[in-house]
């Protein structure tokens, strides 16, 4: 309980101190202290040791872990991704979530906006969407998970989606019911038992984990329901009931904020009621029947479940990683993303008196990927801060300050011409993406005044977006003044934001590694130990057995052999339980040198019938071609005398050496080690098949010159032969063969 990581989600880039890291902490069992930076610090026990980890290197694991999974699933190495993340997350979530992937050593394709993957899992199957110049099909997505609300209005048209706007509720989710009916069930035994449950953390998981499922009841029963845990605390059994309509008293509160959300979409989509072609629910929670009884009231209609309510955020991810993907051909889907938050910058003011500025580059709701041109005229370096205007769910509105460095007053002493490129990219995150002076050497036509010091803003247009939804590079305009010669000289960036420096990155990526590494390895180690124990176990139990190995080991022997396999067992549960692979291998290594010989004798006595017996039966074919030779049968006619007697001497040979071989090993005990193998009788079989064989089959020469293939097929024995008899009856068309060949068939049936 205290070293199981979970809800990272909500501590994701944040401080400490942050409110709703605090308020998170209150609920979250393991141990979280406030690191000398004053971020986020889980402490856990690992390798024995206590470690302190930060949020960013616990999802980095659980990406590691899922990276794994998928590689296995998919049996091939995985690199680029799609990650979801809640629409609401602001710039420094979203690039510690890109620090987290960084340290996994994944590559990802595009942050995506959970909202939005839902919509592309909705619409890429549907083949009745508008054409582009009909109205779009407008459609409401109400998300309502675990802890977090999120609602979204998306307009369709055939092959492409935009969205109009999202609202959202990040602390508003199933387990906020949760919480507040544990509370409920916290009082009542409070009275009934006078217990609390909050005193202990174990207890209260457990109350949390009932109070689920009695929530799941009452979705789909509205009599009362009861709460019974056996052993609650303090060895007391606890019993509590409930209905729908006392749970939907008590979480009035959460569901009247459902209310203000749902409204706060639809009057930012500026849809009216019947505009809205559906409204679509995903999320655990979006069943709570109170839930759906809002989205009637809000949009006057029933919400529909086309949409598998848990895998539609999987689903659309994976959707949109395979369309960003060159790896992966599918069909087009065009995703038009909205800035959640509006996003202003603000500068100094110039050396030479100009006042300080700032401008609201990316409006709410502004479609993004998206590039922005902004002019300046300076003689000297100056800093551009970029922050959230308004109300966002994070405690510090900044994003970041850059300093554009290298800037000098021209010959003549005047300001510069300063183009700088305001960026905020796939994943939602703002940059400055570039700063370049523009040096234009003549020009006659230019009439913008140096001194009008003024933002000119340049590409306010959305980007033209390529199909699959990969953003164009917002492209500086060019200068439409004729015989002005432009120069463009890139300027230095330093810049100030959230998140990990290229160094933290590789040291953490480096730590990750190391215990990925760690982890290999002890799994070979508990793999090692898995296998001694199991071998113990198996041995013991056949030798026990007079159906297994008992007869093939002497008793003495097996009372030896038996003792050992206890002692390995206790050495394994007390001082064995906890060395290295090596160890483990070694030990089996050594009961396997006693095992395997009775296992051998086994396995011997086992399959040795039927080895003698294909011997036997081939010796008899060759008995039978020498019968047939010698009743002058057509089949064997162009074989000589001497050919025939030397068939006949190896028979003979070769039965009377089975026939030794049998009473040998009729008169050796099973527990004896056998004088002759399997593997001899083999071998012999093989010797007199290499003499018989091409006597028999060879085949019967061309009246004219034979062909030079026969020889070669005289040498082949085994498979070979007959192949190539295969093709030579091909070559020759003698029908003859066809018996040789049969014959042949049989001769190497084994
Ligand atoms: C509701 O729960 C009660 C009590 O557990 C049970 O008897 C009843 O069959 C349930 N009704 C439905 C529709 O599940
Ligand atoms: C959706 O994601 C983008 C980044 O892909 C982000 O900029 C935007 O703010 C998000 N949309 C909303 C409505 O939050
Ligand atoms: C911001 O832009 C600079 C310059 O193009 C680039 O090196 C840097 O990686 C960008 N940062 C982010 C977070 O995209
Ligand atoms: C694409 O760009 C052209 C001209 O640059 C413009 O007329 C058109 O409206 C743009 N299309 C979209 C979908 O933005
Ligand atoms: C031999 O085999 C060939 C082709 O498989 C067949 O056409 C022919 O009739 C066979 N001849 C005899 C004698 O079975």
């Amino acid at each position: 309980m205290r070293n199981t990581v979970y809800g990272l989600k909500r501590l994701l880039g944040r401080k400490y101190r942050d409110p709703q890291v605090q308020k998170e902490l209150q609920l979250l069992p393991f141990a979280v202290v406030e690191t000398a930076t004053g971020s986020v610090g889980i402490k856990v026990n690992y390798l024995n040791e206590e470690h302190v980890f930060s949020p960013e290197q616990c999802l980095a694991m659980l990406l590691t872990k899922l990276k794994d999974t998928s590689a296995v699933a998919l049996q091939t190495q995985v690199n680029d991704c799609v990650i979801s993340v809640p629409s609401y997350f602001t710039n420094n979530e979203r690039k510690a979530l890109l620090d987290s992937a960084a340290i996994a050593g994944l590559n990802v394709l595009r942050l995506f906006n959970e909202t939005t993957a839902t919509a592309l899992s909705y619409g890429i199957y549907k083949q009745d969407l508008p054409a582009p110049e009909e109205k779009p099909r407008n459609v409401i997505f109400v998300d309502c998970g675990h802890s977090s609300l999120q609602v979204a209005a998306c307009a369709f048209h055939k092959g492409k989606l935009r969205m109009l706007a999202t609202a959202a509720d990040p602390h508003l989710g199933g387990r906020d019911i949760d919480l507040i009916l544990a509370d409920q069930f916290c009082k009542d035994f409070q009275t009934k038992y006078r217990i609390d449950a909050r005193s202990s953390a174990r207890a209260f998981i457990r109350l949390l984990t009932e109070v689920e499922k009695l929530k799941k009841q009452m979705s789909a029963n509205s009599t009362t329901l009861h709460l019974n845990i056996e052993c609650f605390m303090e060895d007391k059994d606890v019993h509590s009931e409930m209905k729908r309509a006392d749970m939907e008293a008590l979480c009035d509160g959460l569901f009247q904020r459902v209310e203000i959300t749902l409204r706060q979409c639809l009057e930012q989509s500026g849809l009216a009621l019947e505009d809205i072609h559906a409204v679509e629910v995903v999320g655990g929670s979006t069943r709570i029947p109170a839930i759906k009884q809002i989205i009637e009231k809000v949009f006057h209609r029933s919400p529909s479940t086309t949409l598998n309510q848990d895998e539609s955020v999987s689903r659309g991810c994976a959707l949109q990683c395979a369309m960003l993907s060159p790896a992966v051909r599918v069909r087009e889907f065009s995703v038009t993303d909205v800035q959640g938050y509006p996003i202003a910058v603000s500068w100094d003011a110039s050396g030479d008196g100009e006042a300080p500025g700032e401008i609201e580059v990316f409006p709410v709701n502004h479609a993004i990927p998206f590039s922005k041109m902004l002019t300046f005229y300076r003689r000297e370096p100056f800093s551009i801060r970029a922050s959230y205007v308004g109300n966002v769910p994070y405690p510090d509105r900044n994003i970041g300050i850059w300093t554009v460095k290298d800037i000098r007053p021209t010959a003549e002493g005047k300001a510069q011409k300063v183009k700088v490129k305001v960026r905020i990219n796939l994943h939602g995150i703002m940059n400055i993406s570039s700063a370049s002076l523009i040096e234009s050497k003549e020009s006659p036509d230019n009439d913008v005044p140096e001194e009008q010091q003024k933002i000119n803003e340049n590409s306010e247009q959305p980007q033209n977006e390529t199909a699959n939804g990969q953003p164009e590079e917002g492209e500086e305009k060019k200068e439409k003044k004729k015989k002005q010669i432009v120069k463009s000289v890139e300027l230095p960036i330093e810049s100030l934001t959230f998140g990990f420096s290229q160094v933290e990155l590789n040291q953490y990526t480096e730590q990750e590694f190391k215990m990925i590494a760690a982890d290999r390895q002890e799994k070979e180690r508990a793999d090692a130990r898995n296998a001694l124990e199991e071998y113990v176990y198996e041995l013991r139990g056949k030798l026990s057995s007079d159906d297994e190995l008992g007869p093939f080991v002497l008793d003495s022997d097996r009372e030896t052999l038996t003792r050992q396999l206890d002692d390995m067992e206790n050495w394994l549960y007390e001082e064995g339980e906890d060395c290295n692979r090596q160890v483990y291998q070694d030990k089996l290594t050594e009961l396997k040198s006693k095992g395997e010989p009775i296992q051998l004798r086994r396995l011997e006595h086992d399959l040795r019938p039927a080895i003698i017996e294909e011997f036997a039966r081939a010796l008899q074919l060759g008995n039978k071609v020498v019968e047939q030779f010698r009743a002058k049968d057509p089949k064997y006619a162009h074989l000589t005398e001497d050919e025939m007697k030397k068939v006949e001497q190896t028979v003979v040979q070769s039965y009377k050496w089975l026939e030794e071989a049998r009473s040998q090993l009729a008169s050796t005990p099973k527990h004896v080690q056998p004088s002759i193998t399997i593997a001899q009788i083999r071998q012999e079989r093989t010797n007199f098949e290499n003499v018989v064989t091409p006597i028999v089959n060879k085949p019967v020469p061309k009246p004219e010159s034979p062909p030079k293939e026969t020889k070669e097929a005289e040498k082949e024995v085994g498979d070979n032969a007959e192949q190539n008899q295969q093709q030579t009856n091909q070559n020759q068309e003698q029908p003859q063969q066809n018996c040789t060949q049969d014959e042949k068939m049989e001769w190497s049936s084994t």
